[in-house]
């Protein structure tokens, strides 16, 4: 499997997921802000990945404090703030950055086991990603029967993680345990990461796969050709509701109608229990020239007024389950979450 983000002899490596499927291409990241920058345009994207990275964007920006540094807080509080400010849904990204910061708080006045514990930190939330990602997988099995097709949307696989993948984990482990099943995966407009990343990923491992255009879900349900849809999150509130990629929201509706089971595989990790609805998640609008364009090229006029969110709010009662790496939630949410989270 390529590895999405890699930390090597001081350096952190990601695949540019921008050029994918059509080019593997690494970038080098040598300072906090080129990794800022990396997650804001997304060479690196996903919610897990995106909390790896800012992890690993701060053991960058630690490395770089000289060892008589004074006030390392000052800049420490700097690096977090840029890191913070690079994409506001997915909750990984602030969850990754507060880890960061206790281990901050405990070695501050040392500047080089801050250094070495720093990124010891970074190194275990990607591993324990990827260590999570196999448990949603081996927990959520049990939801895809032989034979199942599966709708999925976006890529909630291994390029959005650390590794296995948390929508795409569960379906691997359903594959790798002799299940015949079939992938659908949703183009994802506007930035195609259904079209580019989830069918480049499952081609890779020779899981069936069949690409559509985002309209075209509702159709395939009436014929009775979706017969279950698990798809990632960005951010799960308290009560159950789940941002996820924009697009996601309408596939829910759309399974409640035709009583298709829909299921969220997410680490605890991207629960928000600052959140209390759905309301209280914020939703990030990107660059209009994504709708207007595709790979650079104009589809509608320069002017054309458009709306982008990158994300919609999916309510618990469409959610047939949210599958973590402990269980799988499927009522009560908030008296589950708190058990599962203290
Ligand atoms: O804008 P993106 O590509 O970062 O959005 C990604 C998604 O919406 C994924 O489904 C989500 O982060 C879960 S990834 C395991």
């Amino acid at each position: 499997m390529i590895p999405t983000i890699e930390w090597k002899n001081g350096k952190v490596f990601m695949i540019d997921q921008r050029k994918l499927p059509f080019e593997e291409v690494f970038i080098e990241h040598s300072g906090y802000k080129d990794v800022a920058d990396s997650i804001k345009k997304m060479v690196i994207r996903g919610a897990p990945a995106i909390g790896v990275a800012a992890a690993m964007g701060v053991a960058l920006g630690v490395n770089n404090i000289d060892k008589n540094e004074k006030d390392p807080g000052i800049i420490f509080n700097e690096i977090v703030k840029v890191l913070g400010e690079t994409r506001p849904t997915a909750i990984n990204l602030f969850w990754a950055l507060d880890e960061m910061k206790k281990v901050f708080n405990l070695f501050q006045t040392n500047i080089p086991i801050l250094k070495k514990r720093i990124l010891e930190k970074a190194l275990e939330i990607k591993s324990d990603d990827e260590k999570t990602n196999k448990d949603i997988g081996r927990i959520g099995e049990v939801v895809i029967n032989d034979g199942d097709i599966v709708l999925t949307h976006c890529n909630a696989g291994s390029l959005a993680t650390a590794g296995y993948g948390t929508a795409l984990g569960v379906i691997r482990r359903a594959n790798s345990s002799g299940k015949k099943i079939s992938v659908v995966a949703g183009e994802t407009r506007p930035f195609l990461q259904g079209a580019r990343l989830t069918v480049w990923e499952m081609q890779k491992e020779n899981i069936p796969v069949t690409l559509i255009t985002d309209n075209m879900a509702g159709h395939l349900m009436s014929k009775g050709r979706i017969d279950l849809v698990i798809v990632g999150a960005d951010r799960i509130a308290l009560n159950g509701d789940t941002a996820n990629k924009i697009g996601t929201y309408s596939i829910a509706v759309l399974s409640k109608f035709h009583n298709i089971p829909f299921y969220v595989a997410a680490p605890l990790s991207t629960i928000d229990i600052g959140s209390a609805s759905g309301n209280d998640i914020p939703i990030e609008e990107r660059d209009g020239n994504e709708v207007r364009e595709i790979f650079g090229k104009r589809i509608s006029l320069p002017e054309t007024k458009v709306v982008n969110p990158a994300f919609d709010v999916t309510p618990f009662s469409l959610i047939t389950g949210i599958i973590t790496e402990r269980k799988i939630i499927s009522s009560d949410p908030e008296s589950e979450i708190r058990t599962l989270i203290r």
